[in-house]
């Protein structure tokens, strides 16, 4: 594996791919004055960026020749290593590729694997914000597994996102962590969905509900805090909640979904986790010893 990063990296930085977010990291790149080409599968993407300042590349080849960090942002990792091992062999030579396609952690591992091996100096990382967002000061990208070529690279890649941490050398973990933010996400957005289906029924707007389920997001950081205490510690006390009486709460959910003719699987599902840790004897315990309910499923 090559370990030096390349120490004279200059203001040149080439985007592969050009859809939405390509796109976006391409004009934060122009507006930032980042000396920029651009190339896409259809070229017809690349002309917005064209009248934006960037130099349009023939093909990926011409795209890797002309700077000296390429970064790639195709809709996966599998589609990247096709695309990337078409080019000669020495074409990656002297460049740094950061690959921003999602992936699954294990996917990360082996586009680092596939790197290593060819001695391509290649640094994953997840883009946890959406499009509007790049280039801003709330843009947020997580890196991880060659540590040496974020910081080689990081002020070009904070033009992208002025929040660039390294979360580990393990490859996979921007991917982990990507992953498991965004369950966070899309279970508090339907959530709230699946709990508007349910007010709206009943003759409320959506747009009533919101302050009341802003009020439950205030006390979810706290929450959390004592969660990851518990399942750090591995104890699940129930002094101040206890599954039992929880498990009646989330029945009575099910049952508010069932009356306003709404899809009960999401209450459902979690009256039938805590019915799971009940069953197992944990009805004393706290909310946190479904984590080892999830941990051990049957
Ligand atoms: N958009 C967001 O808000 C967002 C946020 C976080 C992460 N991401 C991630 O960023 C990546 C790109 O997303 P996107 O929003 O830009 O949309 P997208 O629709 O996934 O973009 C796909 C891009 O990949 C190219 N592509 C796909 N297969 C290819 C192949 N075999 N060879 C060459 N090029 C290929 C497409 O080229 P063509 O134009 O020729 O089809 C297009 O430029 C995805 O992994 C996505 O999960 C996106």
């Amino acid at each position: 594996m090559t370990t030096d990063p390349n120490p004279h990296a200059t203001n040149t930085v080439s985007v592969l791919g050009l859809g939405p977010m390509g796109t976006a990291l391409a004009q934060a790149l122009l507006s930032a004055g980042a000396d920029t080409t651009v190339w896409n599968r259809t070229a017809s993407k690349a002309q917005p960026l064209e009248q934006a300042g960037a130099t349009v590349a023939p093909d990926a080849a011409a795209a890797v020749a002309a700077s000296d960090l390429v970064i790639t942002c195709l809709r996966d990792h599998a589609s990247t290593r096709e695309l990337l091992d078409e080019l000669p062999a020495e074409a990656l030579a002297e460049r740094t590729v950061v690959v921003f396609a999602s992936s699954t952690p294990s996917e990360a591992r082996a586009t680092q694997a596939w790197a290593d091996d060819k001695d391509i100096r290649l640094l994953v990382g997840a883009i946890m914000v959406p499009t509007p967002l790049i280039g801003s000061p709330e843009g947020l990208i997580l890196y991880s597994g060659r540590e040496d070529l974020l910081e080689a690279h990081r002020p070009t890649l904070e033009k992208l996102a002025p929040r660039s941490p390294f979360v580990g050398a393990d490859p996979g973990m921007a991917s982990v962590l990507d992953t498991a933010m965004l369950e966070v996400f899309f279970t508090g957005m339907t959530a709230f969905l699946h709990a508007a289906a349910v007010v709206t029924a009943n003759g409320l707007s959506a747009a009533d509900f919101v302050p009341w389920a802003n009020s439950m997001l205030d006390i979810l950081p706290e929450t959390f805090r004592g969660l990851a205490e518990d399942t750090d510690r591995g104890e699940y006390p129930g002094t101040e909640d206890n599954l039992a009486m929880e498990l009646s709460a989330l029945r009575h959910m099910v049952h508010a979904s069932h009356d306003a003719g709404v899809d009960s699987r999401l209450p459902a599902l979690l009256r039938d986790v805590a019915q799971d840790a009940v069953d197992r004897g944990h009805g004393a315990d706290g909310w946190s010893r479904v984590v080892e309910v999830l941990r051990q499923p049957r």
